[in-house]
């Protein structure tokens, strides 16, 4: 057994003892690929080789989003030591299509087998990405398209990498329920970008919280607080196209500032943090959720001062504040912030009668513990464990708890905009999809400019937004 598990506080039952020894042979495993990513032994790993896609070895990867997030998971998929092969990329805009594969073809080769007629552009590109010829489909488009696309990939029968948050409303939540279900159906593999469950230090920490580390959990506490992410501006869009964007096309590409795109900070990041606190419970959800936040400094007058046009900052608030109450009465308390020169902070805590954790290694109290085993490249390691799944047949669905904690952040944005006491049910229920029926680059988006560019009017005001 390795050191750090016998170490002072191992507490562990019969059953905890057979899932170390699953997890040791798991973490062999899990260093002989990180010691091959880091130094390309490629070829001698223990990648299950059984059949799959039809007795071929090849994994066929297809790209939806070629932006950073999707060049980088391109890239950790073909990390993968063997038998991952990128043959189709979509993206709405074609200028990205192609400056990924320009990017990826110097470093991998072969491994990079895209023709033109294998290069999707527009809106509707993922469509024609999952029509073709692939396994395996990576979605890395902003996250309101996710459930749609992730619909589509489930029932074309491909195997699915999507990043995070899963959905940004109640309707998108109910899409990727339903997926989620036909998946396991039709035993489909699907990994979810919350990457910090594939790294051995969390899943580690999460096991010995789950044996009784910490005792009862009494406590959770979130925080996702740092000074904001890139503004697109419509000028700056306009020089790459070399025409006047529609407003379709600006929302798109500036897809962060808009709810129906992003669900705000809490999705769009705060998600990683909300993620690790379920995972530490026992992967429950909240049944209510109470909260208050605003836009008090990124707002149009920040952004003009800054240089962008009115409107950069579309309609999403600067900080919120959540309350979350689980059936036992635990509460969860959540913190997102994007305004600079304030506390910054990344991070989560599982509190309980004997100790607390920071959910990343640490325990602290009566069984106190630090983790000291191996390290993986945590995004190359959801491919590995993705072409595992697949390669030897084992049920392998994360878009359960990927669902579950998006949707916790999805009733953190409907709690703060609405200043109500917003209900788990109620709200998957009955919550609307923000996503528009007609997606096309002439089509209006579900929010418009003011006459002068700005998107003051669209952010949600307590007391009067309604969630559904
Ligand atoms: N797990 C992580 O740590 C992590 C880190 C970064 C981003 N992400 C996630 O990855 C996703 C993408 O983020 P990003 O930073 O790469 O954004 P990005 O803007 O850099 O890339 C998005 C890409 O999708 C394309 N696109 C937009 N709509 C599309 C559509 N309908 N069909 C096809 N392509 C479309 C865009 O043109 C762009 O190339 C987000 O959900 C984000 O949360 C996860």
């Amino acid at each position: 057994m390795p050191s750090n598990l016998s170490q002072k506080g191992a507490i562990m039952s019969d059953s905890a003892k057979r899932a170390t020894s699953d997890r040791s042979s798991r973490r062999e495993f899990l260093t002989t690929s990180a010691a091959a990513l880091s130094g390309a032994a490629v070829g001698s790993l223990a990648i299950g080789r059984s059949a799959h896609a039809a007795g071929s070895d090849m994994l066929k990867v297809a790209l939806i989003g070629c932006g950073g997030r999707g060049n980088g998971a391109a890239a950790n998929c073909l990390n993968v030591p063997e038998g991952t092969k990128l043959t189709v990329v979509a993206d709405a805009f074609e200028d990205h299509a192609r400056d990924t594969l320009e990017r990826l073809k110097p470093k991998y080769g072969d491994r990079v087998d895209v023709p033109d007629d294998r290069v999707f552009v527009g809106l509707d590109a993922y469509k024609q990405a999952i029509a073709s010829d692939v396994d395996v489909v990576l979605l890395t488009t902003p996250p309101g398209f996710r459930p749609m696309q992730y619909k589509a990939a489930v029932e074309a029968g491909k195997h699915v990498f999507m990043e995070k948050p899963v959905c940004v409303d109640a309707g998108g939540y109910r899409t990727v329920m339903a997926a989620n279900k036909l998946a396991d159906e039709t035993n489909r593999k699907v990994v979810v970008g919350l990457q910090l469950r594939h790294d051995p230090k969390q899943i580690e920490t999460m096991k010995r919280l789950h044996d009784g580390a910490i005792g009862k959990v009494t406590q959770l506490r979130a925080y996702r607080n740092g000074s904001g992410v890139w503004v697109r501006s419509r000028e700056a869009l306009a020089e790459r196209l070399g025409r006047k964007p529609t407003e379709m096309e600006y929302q798109v590409n500036n897809w962060y500032y808009f709810v129906w795109l992003s669900g705000d900070q809490i999705a769009e990041q705060h998600v990683h943090h909300l993620d690790m606190v379920l995972w530490a419970n026992g992967d429950q959800h909240p049944v209510e959720a109470n909260g208050m936040g605003g836009r008090q400094v990124r707002n149009d007058k920040w952004a003009q001062s800054l240089g962008h046009s009115l409107g950069s900052v579309g309609q999403i608030y600067d900080h919120q504040f959540v309350e979350y109450t689980f059936p036992d009465g635990l509460r969860l308390f959540s913190q997102n912030r994007h305004i600079r020169q304030c506390w910054n902070n990344s991070a989560q805590f599982a509190e309980g009668a004997g100790g607390y954790s920071n959910l990343t290694g640490k325990i602290f109290g009566e069984h106190a513990w630090e983790y000291d085993g191996p390290s993986v490249v945590m995004t190359d390691q959801e491919h590995v464990d993705l072409a595992n799944a697949i390669r030897e047949d084992t049920p392998h669905n994360e878009g359960w708890y990927g669902a579950n904690s998006s949707f916790t952040a999805v009733l953190g944005y409907m709690a703060t905009y609405s200043g109500r006491i917003i209900k788990w049910d109620e709200a998957a229920e009955k919550g609307p999809s923000l996503l528009p029926e007609n997606l096309a680059w002439d089509a209006d988006p579900p929010v418009l400019p003011d006459d002068n560019g700005s998107y003051e009017h669209a952010v949600a005001m307590p007391g009067t937004y309604k969630p559904y």
